[in-house]
């Protein structure tokens, strides 16, 4: 849930830096990265795929969609595995890192032919098509640019994940990728190969997001690899490939367990290996892209208590409302996918008793709730700070201006030293796209 420099005593602090301290330097609402932590998620998951998988281990991808800035892209670079983008505006901030484009895989499943045309000209190493249409496009481009364009197909191996509805991606009624049960897949296949352009390099699959157990991923990868069999009894060759996504899950509340990337690894080993050799294949080179579960635990936010309220429900309970300075404008997912987190006051330590909370956002809209039910001291007060654990993933990269609320600063810790990299907006900022 918090990251490894986290520590919780008096007050919090992470890297040595009290959160009081944070606050009175940064402001809040921001976003505090521990970049030590950040750094070793990533290592552990490409650890745990080279230990796993061993010559067979393909590339890490951080999906960049969970979070991404220039220098995230920076400590990306460093630590040497690879990173996945949906859109021009990602690969542009990869770039921007020093990210290798034959590191960069490109996602999407409406890329413009700007999008196609830039990463083929800065020669990113894979792209993943998504549709018919895009094959036409990605040959047309590539032999324009006399390349011969690395891809991947997106298939849907037609697996519920067990998550919220809006993040599961590959049973068969979602709007990505080739469904391989309907005979899509192969008619993608068959429409790569009549294109010079093209190299197929394999398939990928990501089934969806915040997956807990591993049965999913490996029914994936068995469904993935009968299709590589497939290809092989036909085209007389081995495809050597295989993408099996993101969606590991991670710990947002206390007693949550997040899955661990050497035991997902090892299990995904395990079904890759049974499934090549139940079809006579040779094993494919495998690699991932999780996104939350590097970036998820890395980052807190952090808030200034405005307002305190109780009110006195209709069954006689009582509820206090905590007001902070930001809210569903820097994390939506509590309103977009019932998303839940949990808090601590992280400037003092009270003793006094808990009161049935619940904390709540700035913005005009009785929906912009980040804690829905929350016990907390009674004894908080307009002024005190709360930290909200685990908003590494999908929070800054989904904030939005809403109600003309700037978007909160990211600031990177690391060994008692403290840095934004990426800068508060300001309503200078908000103004200046008005014309
Ligand atoms: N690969 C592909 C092709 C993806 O579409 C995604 C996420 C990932 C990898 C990374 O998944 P992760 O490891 O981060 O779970 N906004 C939602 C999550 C949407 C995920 C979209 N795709 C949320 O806040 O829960």
């Amino acid at each position: 849930m918090w990251s490894s420099s986290v520590k919780i005593g008096a007050e919090l602090s992470i890297a040595g830096i009290t959160a009081k301290q944070l606050a009175k330097d940064f402001g809040t609402p921001s976003f505090f990265i521990d970049e030590a932590d950040f750094r070793a998620r990533a290592l552990a998951w490409n650890e745990a795929l080279q230990q796993s998988f061993g010559p067979h281990a393909g590339t890490v991808y951080y999906a960049a969609k969970a979070f991404i800035c220039t220098e995230v892209a920076r400590w990306i670079k460093d630590v040497g595995i690879g990173i996945d983008v949906c859109t021009g505006g990602e690969l542009a901030v990869a770039l921007a890192g020093g990210i290798e484009p034959a590191k960069i895989e490109l996602h999407g499943n409406n890329k413009s032919v700007a999008e196609i045309e830039k990463a083929i000209a800065s020669g990113v190493g894979i792209i993943v098509i998504d549709s018919l249409y895009e094959i036409q496009t990605v040959a047309t481009i590539a032999a324009r640019a006399n390349k011969v364009q690395r891809v991947l197909l997106r298939l849907t191996p037609g697996v519920e994940a067990h998550t919220h509805e809006s993040i599961a991606t590959a049973h068969e009624d979602v709007k990505f990728g080739f469904s391989i049960a309907s005979g899509a897949a192969w008619d993608a296949i068959a429409a790569v190969n009549t294109h010079s352009s093209l190299e197929l390099r394999g398939f990928h699959a990501h089934i969806g997001s915040q997956i807990f157990g591993y049965e999913s991923f490996e029914l994936s990868a068995g469904r993935l690899i009968g299709l590589l069999a497939r290809y092989r009894d036909e085209f007389k060759k081995e495809l050597p490939e295989l993408d099996l996504g993101g969606g590991y899950g991670i710990a947002y509340l206390p007693g949550d367990v997040a899955v661990a990337p050497a035991e997902v690894m090892h299990a995904l080993s395990v079904a890759v290996t049974n499934n090549c050799t139940l079809h006579g294949l040779k094993i494919p080179n495998i690699s991932i892209e999780p996104g939350r579960a590097i970036v998820g635990p890395t980052m807190f936010t952090l808030y200034e208590v405005g307002t305190v309220k109780d009110v006195t429900l209709e069954n006689g309970m009582h509820r206090r409302y905590i007001s902070v300075d930001g809210g569903m404008s820097d994390n939506i997912r509590p309103s977009l996918y019932g998303a839940e987190y949990t808090t601590i006051l992280a400037n003092r330590i009270s003793s006094a008793a808990h009161t049935s909370s619940r904390l709540v956002g700035k913005h005009c809209e009785t929906g912009d709730i980040i804690i829905r039910e929350i016990d907390l001291p009674e004894d908080i007060v307009p002024g005190d700070l709360l930290a909200v654990p685990a908003t590494g993933a999908y929070g800054r990269s989904m904030a939005s201006n809403y109600n003309h609320v700037p978007r909160p600063s990211v600031v990177a810790v690391k060994d008692g030293k403290a840095r934004v990299i990426v800068r508060r907006e300001s309503i200078e900022d908000l103004l200046a796209l008005d014309i």
